[in-house]
C-alpha cells in the first residue's frame, strides 16, 4: 500500500468519544514498551506522528490516525503496565476492553509482542480473552533487530507451539522492526487486501 497521507485525527479517554466509526479500524495493542507507537511511525514513514518513548506508559489515551483518509491506525495504551497503581491499571483494562467490545467498525486486532522474550502469561491470557470474545487478530513480533535471525525463527517457533496447545489454528503472524522498517510492509499488504474486500462486500459500519 502506497501511504499518501497519515493524519493525527485525536487521542480519546473512552471508546465513545473516539471518532465516528464510520470507516475500517485496525488496531495496535501490546504490553507497554513492547513497540507500537514506534512500529506505526515506521510503517507510516513518519518519525513522530505516534509519541513513543523509552519509559513504559506513553501512551495512555487511545490514538486515531486516519491514513490515506479512508482508514483509521489506532495506538492503544501498553497493558500490564506495573509502574501504575492498581486503580489505574484496572482504568487502563477497562478502557481497552470496553474499546475492544464495543467498537464496531475494528476489524483486526494486532497484538504485539516482543521477540526477545519467551511466551508472557499476561499476552496469552490476552490472546485467549479475544479468541474467547471473538476479536479477530494477529500476532506480530517487534525488534527482532535485538536478536540473531535464527533466535527470532526459535523464538517465534516456541510462540506456535504455545499457542497450538490451545488454537486448531494459528492466527497470522508479521515479524518486524521499526529500527529497521522490516515487516511493516506485510501488515500494510494485509490491511489492503482486507479493505478491498470490505469494499467489494459492501460492508457498512454504519448499522
Ligand atoms: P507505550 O506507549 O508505553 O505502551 O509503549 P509502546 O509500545 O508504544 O513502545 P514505543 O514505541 O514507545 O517503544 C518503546 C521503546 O522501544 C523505545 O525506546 C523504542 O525506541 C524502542 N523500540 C521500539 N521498537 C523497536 C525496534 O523495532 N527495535 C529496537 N531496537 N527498539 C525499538
Ligand atoms: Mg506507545
Amino acid at each position: 500500500m502506497v501511504i499518501k497521507t497519515a493524519e493525527f485525527v485525536k487521542s480519546s479517554g473512552k471508546w465513545q468519544e473516539c471518532p465516528e466509526p464510520t470507516i475500517p479500524e485496525y488496531a495496535f495493542i501490546g504490553r507497554s514498551n513492547v513497540g507500537k507507537s514506534s512500529l506505526i511511525n515506521a510503517m507510516m514513514n513518519r518519525k513522530d506522528l505516534a509519541k513513543t518513548s523509552g519509559t513504559p506508559g506513553k501512551t495512555q489515551l487511545i490514538n486515531h490516525f486516519i491514513i490515506n483518509e479512508n482508514w483509521y491506525l489506532t495506538d492503544l495504551p501498553g497493558y500490564g503496565y506495573a509502574k501504575v497503581s492498581k486503580v489505574k491499571r484496572k482504568d487502563f483494562e477497562k478502557l481497552i476492553t470496553n474499546y475492544i467490545l464495543e467498537r464496531r467498525n475494528l476489524v483486526n486486532l494486532f497484538i504485539l509482542v516482543d521477540a526477545r522474550h519467551t511466551p508472557q502469561k499476561i499476552d496469552l491470557e490476552f490472546i485467549e480473552w479475544c479468541g474467547e470474545s471473538g476479536i479477530p487478530f494477529s500476532i506480530v513480533f517487534t525488534k527482532a533487530d535485538k536478536l540473531k535471525p535464527n533466535v527470532v525463527i526459535k523464538n517465534v517457533e516456541d510462540y506456535k507451539t504455545e499457542l497450538q496447545k490451545t488454537w486448531a489454528d494459528l492466527p497470522e503472524i508479521y515479524v518486524t522492526s521499526a529500527e529497521k522498517k522490516e515487516g511493516g510492509d506485510e501488515i500494510l499488504k494485509f490491511i489492503e487486501k482486507t479493505n478491498d474486500f470490505l469494499i467489494q462486500n459492501s460492508v457498512n459500519f454504519n448499522e
